[in-house]
């Protein structure tokens, strides 16, 4: 009988929609349809379970390894920060929490992270010397820093402050205030502009990544951006969560 490729399944839960499909951890495709449901309203724990458990009913294979990534900072299986979700999940032993609830033990871990994780294994960050720097952006703005192909957990560049506003990176910038202040792709890259020129000067990656649903329209914003760093969009775009989440779950 042919061996079956590893495989596994990823989750990825974010502020807007909770996304999950099996993944070949072989080449990082997905093997079954991209499930998405929308994260219910408030984002509680309880409801964030069951809309997780709706997902992987969906996607079948429960015996498959399982991972889990979450719009948060997580450290040792605990939720730590809380900015588009309920506040419940500040310092709540959120990996336990999924473990009981789906009777199944997971790998838990911050969303931008995992995206990152994917695309150092299976694209844009993969032989990448250096820094990368993977930003997703969407409801929030995620970051994920990447040196010599090595994870650096749980940055959270989205949240850098702007002097004299009162509205941090994300809040003026992400994917999210284009929507709520109905920008124009030229008026959305020039908070982009600010944003990664920031990054820039702070940090001198050698490379960014922009993931998130929106880098499926990178050719509206990424010319637009006047900055000396290439910067690309991510290969497997929203998916990249995913399948993250999928390929740490067997490390
Ligand atoms: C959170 C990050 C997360 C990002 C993208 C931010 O608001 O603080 O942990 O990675 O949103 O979901």
């Amino acid at each position: 009988m042919a061996k079956r490729a590893p495989r596994a399944v990823g989750i990825d839960i974010g502020g807007t929609g909770i996304k999950g499909a099996l993944v070949d951890l072989s080449d990082g495709s997905l093997l079954t349809d991209r499930i998405k449901v929308a994260t219910p309203k408030g984002a509680e724990p309880e409801d964030v379970l069951a809309a997780v458990k709706k997902v992987l009913s969906t996607i079948g294979d429960h015996d498959a390894p399982l991972g889990v990534a979450f719009p948060a900072v997580v450290r040792r299986g605990k939720t730590m920060s809380a900015a588009n979700v309920a506040k419940t999940w500040i310092g709540f032993e959120a990996e336990d929490f999924f473990q009981q609830g789906l009777g199944r033990d997971i790998h838990f871990a911050n969303d931008a992270d995992v995206a990152g994780v994917a695309e150092v294994r299976y694209g844009a960050a993969k032989g990448v010397d250096g820094l990368a720097l993977l930003t997703t952006l969407g409801t929030g703005i995620g970051t994920a820093l990447i040196y010599d192909g090595v994870l650096v957990p749980n940055s959270e560049l989205g949240h850098l402050p702007r002097a004299n506003h009162k509205r941090s990176a994300e809040q003026w910038a992400a994917y999210s205030a284009k929507e709520r202040d109905e920008l124009s792709w030229s008026a959305w890259a020039e908070r982009l502009q600010w944003y990664y020129s920031t990054l820039e000067d702070l940090l001198n990656p050698d490379l960014f990544i922009v993931g998130g649903g929106v880098s499926k329209h990178a050719d509206e914003f990424l010319p637009l951006l006047q900055i000396d760093t290439p910067i690309v969009p991510a290969v497997h775009r929203n998916n990249a969560g995913i399948i993250g989440a999928a390929a740490l779950s067997v490390d």
